[in-house]
């Protein structure tokens, strides 16, 4: 069954058709820019048209960039503050006349990996954490995700952890791959020293290039790059919308 999966972020809207069973992308995925400034009525316009592309019928599954409590942000990052208090998924259902299902980008990237990718049959406490325009977090036992974690919030040298330690960070500071990868090994070993997870999955765009930065993590728990790279939240906002039917 294919049903189409939408990611949300600070700069792009995509999506694609998914395959649910398996995981995979079922027609090359369409991106445009997020609309600027990211209010409700702009970002929805652009959400419908991304669905209307797709002739895939059915419920859509959208990621958020933010705190998702039955449909409704109760925060907002990278998008307006004026999300905050909105029943997200009711606003995009109207602008693209189909049942949305929302959850967290970062809880949507670790269900499609837990799925079907590095976390695939691993039991246990895995953290999942994107590092990417901040750092997401997504935590699972046993298999079944306990959302909205918004580690990415924890304090990390007087500062919130995304602000030291998101792979955005590294890019607008011109940090070395030794620098930001000793500010991500402290940020994993504080996030290990409250929940000793069995491991950690590190996903977000620059999980790629997981040989550069891995040299410097060192977590008593297992460490592993995502393989779903980009289509991570777009697997797992399908993956959702399955599921909640
Ligand atoms: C937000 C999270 C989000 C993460 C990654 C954080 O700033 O609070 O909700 O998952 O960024 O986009």
């Amino acid at each position: 069954m294919d049903l189409v999966g939408i990611d949300i972020g600070g700069t792009g809207i995509k999506g694609a058709p998914v395959d649910v069973a398996r995981g995979v992308l079922t027609a090359d995925r369409l991106r445009l820019l997020t609309p600027q400034p990211a209010v409700p009525e702009a970002v929805a316009k652009v959400v419908a048209e991304v669905v209307g592309h797709f002739p895939a019928d059915g419920p859509v599954g959208v990621t958020f960039p933010a705190v998702i409590r039955r449909g409704r942000a109760e925060s907002a990052a990278h998008v307006d503050k004026s999300w905050i208090g909105e029943d997200v998924a009711a606003r995009l259902g109207d602008a693209a006349g189909r049942p949305v299902v929302v959850l967290n980008d970062a809880d949507a990237a670790g269900l499609a990996e837990m799925r079907f990718g590095a976390g695939n049959g691993r039991g246990g406490l895995v953290v999942m954490v994107t590092l990417g325009t901040g750092i997401g977090t997504a935590m699972f036992i046993d298999g079944t995700l306990v959302p909205n974690t918004e580690l990415g919030h924890l304090e990390l040298d007087g500062r919130e952890a995304e602000k030291r330690a998101a792979e955005s960070v590294r890019e607008r500071k011109g940090l070395s791959w030794s620098k930001w990868g000793n500010r991500v090994d402290a940020y994993l070993r504080h996030v290990e020293m409250l929940l000793s997870p069995d491991l950690f999955i590190i996903g977000g765009g620059v999980s790629k290039k997981s040989t550069k930065f891995f040299p410097y993590l060192h977590t008593k728990a297992e460490i592993v790059p995502a393989q779903l790279l980009n289509e991570a939240g777009i697997v797992g906002a399908a993956v959702a919308a399955a599921e909640a039917r």
